[in-house]
């Protein structure tokens, strides 16, 4: 035996390098594709620093419990559990929002959502301050973003998830909008009366039998309820805008994000309750048509 094969480093005197690479692979050869950056934030978390430093000390030991956690967080991901319910952390709208298991996972394409929420509210007169709604907030993101652009804006923000409603208290706080982020539990908009002047939704929107298709990081992770939008896609959001038709000011504005082949549905639908309303279809970065917008003053 020669004297090279007896010799093996124990696990404490590994290099940040090689873990990196070795991170890389294995997550490459479980099908992930973005493998290079979710290595490197899985081993800058494991080591409780930014990536920015992980690449400054890439030749330094990586210490016995960044291992261990490293390797704990490699594991999880191999059985496809989301980065971010790894890392418990998502940027949405430039802001980082706390995540966890049992609440949706925010995305890029809402940001759209926001983008507009944030042009209609500040169309709108400042004084009296518009009634903003968003229903189905999850970790808060779209209202937290909101808050965060516009000044002394003031939401109500809803969801049924008792999970959900806590974290994104949590995530209002710590980005200090709190104040102006009221959330309320409440299936759809059953416990709201008075008048809403915008109304924003990002809803379970899948149909029912898409989902045991979907990603495992969705179908195995994710929350069903943030998903199932029953047969068509569009149970919840068709229920909503029944619910609406009684609380809607009469210049108000809808905005909700939906799968690019629910448009003709819901837009029939929303004509049989507000028939000179005006539809606009906004598409974003990908040019897939994802948010559909209702103004009801046409
Ligand atoms: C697709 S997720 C969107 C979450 C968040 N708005 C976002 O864009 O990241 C849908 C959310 O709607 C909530 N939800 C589902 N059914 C609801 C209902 N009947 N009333 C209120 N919220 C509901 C879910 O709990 C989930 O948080």
């Amino acid at each position: 035996m020669s004297k090279s094969s007896n010799f093996t480093l124990p696990n404490s005197t590994m290099r940040i390098v090689d873990k990196l690479l070795h991170v890389e692979k294995s997550l490459q050869s479980y099908g992930i594709t973005e493998s290079h950056i979710e290595a490197s934030l899985l081993a800058a978390t494991a080591l409780g620093e930014s990536r920015a430093d992980l690449y400054a000390n890439l030749y330094d030991e990586i210490p016995e419990k960044a291992l261990l956690a490293l390797d704990g967080f490699v594991e999880r991901r191999l059985q496809r559990e989301p980065l971010a319910y790894i890392l418990q952390n998502r940027e949405f709208y430039g802001l980082q929002l706390g995540v966890r298991h049992g609440v949706f996972i925010p995305r890029p394409e809402t940001e759209l959502l926001v983008d507009l929420a944030i042009q209609r509210i500040q169309n709108r007169p400042a004084q009296p301050t518009p009634a903003v709604v968003e229903v189905g907030t999850g970790c808060g993101a779209i209202s937290i973003a909101i808050a965060s652009n516009v000044s002394g804006v003031s939401l109500y923000a809803t969801d049924i998830s008792n999970v959900a409603l806590s974290l994104a208290k949590t995530n209002a706080d710590t980005h200090d909008v709190g104040e102006f982020v009221h959330l309320v539990k409440s299936d759809l908009l059953t416990c709201f009366i008075g008048t809403i002047d915008i109304l924003i939704a990002n809803l379970p929107y899948l149909e029912s039998s898409r989902i045991p298709t979907l990603a495992p990081e969705i179908f195995l992770h994710e929350p069903i309820e943030a998903l199932d939008g029953g047969l068509d896609g569009c149970r919840l959001i068709n229920q909503l805008l029944s619910q609406a038709s009684n609380l809607l000011a009469s210049d108000a504005t809808i905005l909700l994000e939906m799968d690019p082949e629910q448009f003709t549905v819901i837009v029939e639908h929303a004509k049989t309750i507000w028939p000179t309303a005006e539809f606009t279809r906004h598409y974003d970065l990908s040019q897939t048509d994802r948010i559909l917008e209702i103004c009801l003053n046409s």
